[in-house]
């Protein structure tokens, strides 16, 4: 027999953001004596002043929980309304169950499809894509997407490599139906040759030489963050014109660009290399957020939406790049004003 499926696909859009920082401020000042290094080195070579860190007893999911209820507000909708979510994260310690059911379970969301996905600082834009293609083929009316992180339970203070680099966040927005096309084709892929520039350590070497989880200790990040850097400036600009390409639109029809929050001044690369114009409004959050791997993206939203309310309804390009290595753009039309 044939198989039918009679779905009739419709248009998406992100309806709404949310965004939680934690309370604590930490200032470079704060970082630097652990690892040898100045707070006017960090702000040269990334752009980073301070970021925020979560309690030791704040979990991801705690942080989650709030940027949720405020993505869930913002878009009028109640959480029982939504059918998926999507959870972004590599800092969730557990691999089940998934934090985005021990989400689902905190806000009250009964039967709604729940998973984790691991694409690292690519993650929200993998997760985005996938939403609006659950959204587009009525798979789900409203999902969920999270992007979160507690990297401070994976980042070693004293490692001079990532140590003022990672911190703490959560963003999520809410994909659902629209009346037009709300969000561009998902340009995403992988670099598995460059697999080991960003990798937990010890136990990722430890556990490819056959030792056994038990014997190897609590992972943290490591990069090198030189080679990352190069690929990143390089093989990004193609990815985020190709998204452009893809939506069927100039780079001049852009309000806004929206990076990882990785580096500053791979930001300033991109926006270069991409021939951005000046009219496009670049997001900045990393100095104030650092780098939050997947929740950077949404973060960084939110704060751009607060600072240019007109930007809301605007065409921004998002593109997310990191762990795999890993990446994925897409062109979106930033969710109207609440
Ligand atoms: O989110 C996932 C994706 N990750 C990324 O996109 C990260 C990409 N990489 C980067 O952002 C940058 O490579 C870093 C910010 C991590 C490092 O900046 P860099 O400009 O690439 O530094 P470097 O490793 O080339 O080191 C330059 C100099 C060296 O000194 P000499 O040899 O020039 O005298 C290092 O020893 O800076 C020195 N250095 C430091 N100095 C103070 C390296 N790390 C530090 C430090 N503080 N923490």
């Amino acid at each position: 027999m044939t198989l039918v499926n009679n779905q009739i696909t419709q248009n998406s859009r992100i309806l709404s953001v949310g965004a939680y920082r934690p309370k604590t401020v930490v200032p470079n000042s704060e970082i630097v004596d652990l690892i040898d290094s100045t707070d006017e080195w960090i702000q040269q070579r990334t752009g980073i002043q301070t970021r925020h860190r979560a309690l030791a007893d704040e979990s991801l999911v705690d942080m989650s929980v709030e940027a949720a209820t405020i993505a869930i507000k913002r878009a009028g909708i109640t959480a029982d309304q939504i059918d998926s979510i999507i959870f972004a994260t590599i800092s969730y310690p557990f691999q089940a169950p998934s934090a985005a059911t021990e989400l689902a379970a905190r806000l009250g969301i009964n039967k709604a499809a729940a998973f984790d996905i691991s694409a690292a600082c690519a993650g929200f834009s993998y997760a985005v894509g996938m939403a609006s293609d659950a959204v587009r083929n009525r798979t789900a009316k409203y999902v969920l997407v999270v992007g979160g992180e507690k990297l401070s339970d994976f980042t070693d203070p004293t490692d001079r490599a990532t140590a003022f680099i990672f911190a703490d966040g959560v963003g999520a927005v809410i994909v659902g139906p629209s009346d037009s096309v709300g969000i561009g084709p998902t340009i995403w892929g992988s670099d598995v040759q460059n697999r080991d520039a960003i990798t937990l350590e010890p136990s990722f070497l430890e556990y490819k030489n056959g030792k056994s989880i038990a014997d190897v200790g609590w992972p943290n990040i490591a990069q090198e963050g030189q080679r990352v850097f190069r690929w990143a400036v390089y093989e990004m600009a193609p990815v985020g014109r190709q998204a452009i390409e893809a939506a069927g639109i100039t780079a001049n029809d852009l309000a806004a660009f929206i990076p990882h929050q990785a580096n500053e001044r791979i930001i300033d690369s991109l926006v270069k290399s991409m021939g951005l114009p000046d009219t496009v409004e670049v997001a900045r959050d990393i100095r104030t957020t650092g780098n939050t791997s997947s929740a950077s993206i949404p973060l960084a939203m939110d704060r751009l939406l607060t600072e240019h309310p007109e930007l809301h309804g605007k065409n921004a390009l998002l593109i997310g790049f990191g762990a795999g290595l890993v990446f994925a753009a897409q062109v979106v039309e930033l969710p109207p004003q609440p």
